[in-house]
């Protein structure tokens, strides 16, 4: 959602603008646009609505060699998609160009009163009233303190117009006027800067900088950068220089290549062996029959006092979290809650000093999440993240947490983060099992069949070109239901929403016993049900919904494990998939749901890595 990029050095600035921008394609956008100083130090502004191709055509067109510039990604929110609502936007007749993540909530009040101080609007954004806002302030101060450099007067005007903002704000700005800077601001909504060799980068995440450095500086809220070609300076807004830690950007550049796939979704399915592998390295000890955490900060003693977890997420994050109220309540006998991040930040519910809240989101920067856990962090409770983006607000807001090193994820619905996420919980679950009444051979056994997930996976990926086929057959129909229960009822829930995400075909998900109390009626012909059905004790009871289901003819795909017979007697498709625990289902049985959908996506013609109206990263409330 909304992308950032900057640069200031010796390259010829627009070339990176593009790059930086097609790479954060995957947060979601409708429009984009760059801004570049022009030898005479006049501003030069390219924009386009959709593609990042049509502004590459566009710059194509009418290149320009400036070593300074900044780009921006627009997912539209005040405004619809156009070229006068995309940014960069400019402040006061041409001085400055800005672009901005976020959200200013006081963005009326001020645009009224910029309007009755002059200042004429040619959008609809919130983000025009932050370039006049600081074209208004810098103005004020060239007329009073005429000594200041110009460097210090920009910033001192950024700093004076982001105390008046209410909201969320990730900016980046160049003054016509100052053509050797680039300066930056944040407060709530990420700025990475990429050091590189007399030059630096500006982005919203490290995608853009990668193969281009390695080494990154994190902006923090309040604080305000200047980037020219051979320094950088980073101070509060309400105080003078601050201290900038450069860290190491720890990415391979391979890592965002689509390496022969079509898509980022489809290589990121198949990445899933390892990027298991990766979540599950270095957590497992088979000597003391646990998982092994670096990152929690609670002791074994503090985690003993936890009698209550909630966790808090949005979207598929959610259903990772409902993954983990069974893991957690049957494994480790915590009582575990599940809220929607966007409910909970609002809600007052009663929780005593014992409940420890996590986090589940797979970028860090989800606004709803990030509101969610400050708000419990207020009232004083140990705050965790289940993160995959290190460095990202949440992961740095938490006091404690579990990284999922999935690597980077660019196709918007969520996939490997999803099946990491699951996994992250089951390596809980077992650490929080073992701490209480869990037996050292119940760990061991459970040890052994974490190891053999990633396996499983791969299996399971062979299964695409089956899946492919069933997916020919049901891509018209214009409703799905998907059904599972106990642990596979979350899976049924994820199925729906990778469905709708990317094919935009209606599906719901629910407990496959409940769909008895309304979705039934929505049985037909044309509806196909989605049954999640690996053996389990539940087995049973969910093939009795499926005749429930047959006998008001509608057509079944099941889910099922290797060596059910059964079920092919009545399903009209079987996916088989290989059987294993009942708590490390939703990982395996997630995986046939992800190609289905996926599958479906693609031979209706949809843009799968880019579906309409949805952004990889919600930093908005
Ligand atoms: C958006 C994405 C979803 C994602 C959700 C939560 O809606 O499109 O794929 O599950 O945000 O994101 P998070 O980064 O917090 O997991």
């Amino acid at each position: 959602m909304c992308g950032i990029v900057g640069y200031i050095g010796p390259r010829v600035a627009q070339e990176f603008l593009v790059e930086g921008l097609r790479r954060l394609e995957y947060r979601g956008y409708d429009s984009a646009g760059t801004a570049t100083l022009n030898g005479d130090q006049s501003l030069n502004i390219t924009k386009s609505v959709g593609r990042i191709a049509s502004l590459a055509q566009e710059i194509a067109s009418a290149p320009s060699n400036s070593g300074i510039g900044i780009g921006h990604t627009r997912w539209a929110t005040h405004g619809a998609a156009t070229i006068s609502n995309a940014h960069p936007h400019v402040g006061g007749s041409q001085r400055l160009a800005i672009a901005h993540n976020g959200v200013i909530e006081n963005f009326a009040e001020l645009r009224s009163k910029l309007k009755s101080d002059g200042f004429e609007f040619l959008s609809e954004t919130d983000t025009e009233v932050v370039a006049h806002l600081i074209a208004q302030c810098l103005d004020r101060r060239r007329e009073s303190n005429s000594d200041q450099s110009a460097v210090q007067m920009a910033v001192d005007s950024i700093k004076e117009s982001i105390s008046q903002l209410r909201g969320t704000f990730g900016l980046a700005i160049i003054f016509s006027h100052i053509p050797d800077s680039i300066f930056a601001a944040r407060l709530g909504s990420p700025l990475v800067i990429g050091v590189g060799d007399d030059e630096h980068f500006l982005a919203s995440d490290a995608q853009p900088l990668v193969g281009y450095t390695d080494r990154i500086v994190y902006l923090a809220d309040n604080q305000v950068a200047v980037l020219s070609a051979d320094s950088l300076q980073v101070s509060h807004r309400d105080s003078g220089v601050v201290a900038h830690d450069v860290k190491h950007l720890d990415v391979e550049s391979n890592q965002v290549d689509l390496e022969g796939f079509d898509h980022y979704m489809l290589k990121e399915i198949f990445e899933q062996p390892e990027s298991l592998r990766n979540t599950m390295r270095g957590r497992l000890s088979e000597d003391m029959a646990t998982a092994v955490f670096g990152g929690l900060n609670l002791t074994p003693q503090d985690l003993l006092k936890v009698k209550r977890i909630v966790f808090t997420a949005c979207g598929t994050s959610w259903h990772s979290a409902m993954v983990g109220e069974y893991l957690i309540e049957e494994i480790a006998q915590i009582p575990v809650e599940v809220e929607y991040a966007s409910e909970l930040r609002y809600r007052n519910p009663p929780m005593d000093e014992s409940t420890l809240i996590f986090a589940i989101t797979q970028s860090g920067e989800t606004a709803d999440t990030l509101a969610a856990l400050r708000e419990m962090k207020r009232k004083g409770h140990s705050t965790m993240a289940i993160c995959n983006v290190v460095g990202s607000s949440i992961a740095q807001d938490a006091d404690g947490g579990i990284y999922l090193h999935a690597g980077p994820e660019i196709g918007v619905a969520s996939t490997k983060a999803y099946t990491s996420q699951c996994m992250a919980l089951v390596l809980l679950a077992l650490y929080l099992g073992r701490l209480r009444h869990l037996s050292y051979n119940r760990g061991r056994k459970m040890i052994e069949a974490i190891r053999n997930v990633p396996d499983l996976v791969a299996k399971a990926l062979q299964t695409s070109d089956a899946v492919l086929e069933i997916a020919k057959k049901y891509k018209d129909c214009e409703n799905f239901l998907y059904l599972g229960r106990h642990y596979n009822f979350p899976t049924a829930l994820e199925g729906a929403l990778k469905l709708k995400e990317i094919s935009y075909i209606h599906a719901e998900g629910y407990p496959a016993a409940e769909m008895k109390h309304g979705p039934i009626a929505l049985v037909d012909e044309n509806t196909p049900s989605v049954f999640v059905m690996p053996n389990g004790f539940i087995y049973e009871k969910v093939m009795s919904n499926l005749e429930e289901i047959k006998a008001r003819r509608g057509p079944v795909i099941a889910i099922a494990a290797e060596g059910d017979t059964r079920v092919a007697e009545v399903a009209d498709d079987v996916i088989y998939i290989p059987q294993t625990e009942e708590y490390l289902q939703p990982i395996v049985t997630a995986i046939p749901l992800q190609l289905l959908s996926y599958h479906i996506a693609v031979l209706r013609g949809c843009d799968v890595d880019k579906p309409r109206n949805l952004a990889k990263s919600v930093t908005v409330e």
